[in-house]
């Protein structure tokens, strides 16, 4: 699965913003189609993505496009103006039912046959952000075609009427939903969006609250907030160096015949094993 810490949005049909966007060194490119494009942009922002997906070398960044929900009517125009040109993956927002990720996967997979591509190599995430779609996880995160879910903490604090706060308390059910249903399926969980994009050590502590959620990237929509949001994601030098120790130690204590055991004065057993390997498993998986 491609590295996803940072998933940076940018307008569809703003071709200045999509080559900004190549120089940064992010994870993951996202042009948008959905709410990020004026609803007179919807065409422009179509033949923009196809042509940079055609003309662009995204290099290490993946390339994503964002459609329009499932019911918006823009949504079969924004999808097969892209499919064409072989995306990484296609993000479809505001997920509500197992259906509509159905919907998108056959129109994916009848432009792989049609191509000659493999199979589910057009990846999807989708977007969980409404009531409807947080009751309905369990169905959602089980498409096979998902690798990722997309928690959008503006449209779920509309959806239910909440008023955002800066600790974002009146999302705290809904995001820990998300990655619970994340974990559950092996997909990763990609946070809510900082807006407040001037203020770096406002996206830095929220990117650090997300990662101890247990998120493994988050929605960005500023270069400046690259840097702060990938080294949230990434584990330091120190948490490494402590779960490789865990592992070790670990393994000399099972030789021993030994479940639990103490490390720098703290037990340490099999949950704190798993966690340890998730760390590194994070680690490796940004490049470390
Ligand atoms: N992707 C790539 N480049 C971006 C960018 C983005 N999301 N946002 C800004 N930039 C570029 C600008 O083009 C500018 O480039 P330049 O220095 O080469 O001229 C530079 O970064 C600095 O931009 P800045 O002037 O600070 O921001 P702005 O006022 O032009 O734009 C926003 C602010 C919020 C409108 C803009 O960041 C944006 O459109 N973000 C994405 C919004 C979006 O897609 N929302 C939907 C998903 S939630
Ligand atoms: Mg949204």
């Amino acid at each position: 699965m491609h590295s996803r810490r940072a998933l940076l949005y940018m307008p569809g049909d703003d071709w200045k913003k999509i080559t900004k966007s190549l120089t940064l060194g992010v994870d993951c490119i996202c042009m948008d189609m959905e709410d990020g494009t004026a609803i007179s942009r919807k065409a422009e922002a179509r033949a923009i993505i196809a042509k940079a997906l055609q003309e662009l070398d995204f290099s290490k960044s993946e390339k994503l496009a964002r459609i329009n929900s499932v019911g918006s009517g823009w949504e079969k125009d924004d999808i097969e103006a892209v499919l064409p040109y072989h995306p990484d993956g296609v993000v479809i927002p505001k997920i509500e039912s197992l259906d509509q990720i159905q919907w998108g996967s056959e129109i994916i997979e009848a432009a792989e046959l049609r191509h000659g591509w493999p199979i589910n190599s057009i990846r999807m995430l989708v977007g969980v952000e409404t009531a409807k779609g947080i009751l309905n996880l369990k169905e959602i995160a089980s498409h096979p075609r998902l690798d990722g879910i997309i928690f959008g903490g503006e449209d779920f604090a509309a959806s239910i009427g909440a008023t955002r706060t800066p600790g974002a308390i009146e999302l705290l059910y809904a995001r820990q939903a998300v990655v619970t249903a994340c974990a559950a399926f092996d997909l990763q969980a990609i946070d809510i969006v900082t807006i407040d994009f001037k203020n770096l050590d406002i996206v830095r502590a929220e990117s650090e609250f997300g990662a101890r959620l247990g998120y493994s990237g988050k929605q960005i929509i500023h270069p400046a907030q690259v840097e702060p949001v990938q080294s949230a994601f990434t584990p330091d030098d120190e948490a490494i160096a402590y779960a490789k120790r865990i592992v070790e130690a670990f393994e000399a204590s099972q030789k021993e015949g030994k479940g639990a055991f103490v490390l720098d004065g703290k037990m340490i057993d099999m949950p704190l094993l798993k966690n340890a390997q998730k760390v590194l498993e994070r680690a490796k998986a940004a490049g470390k």
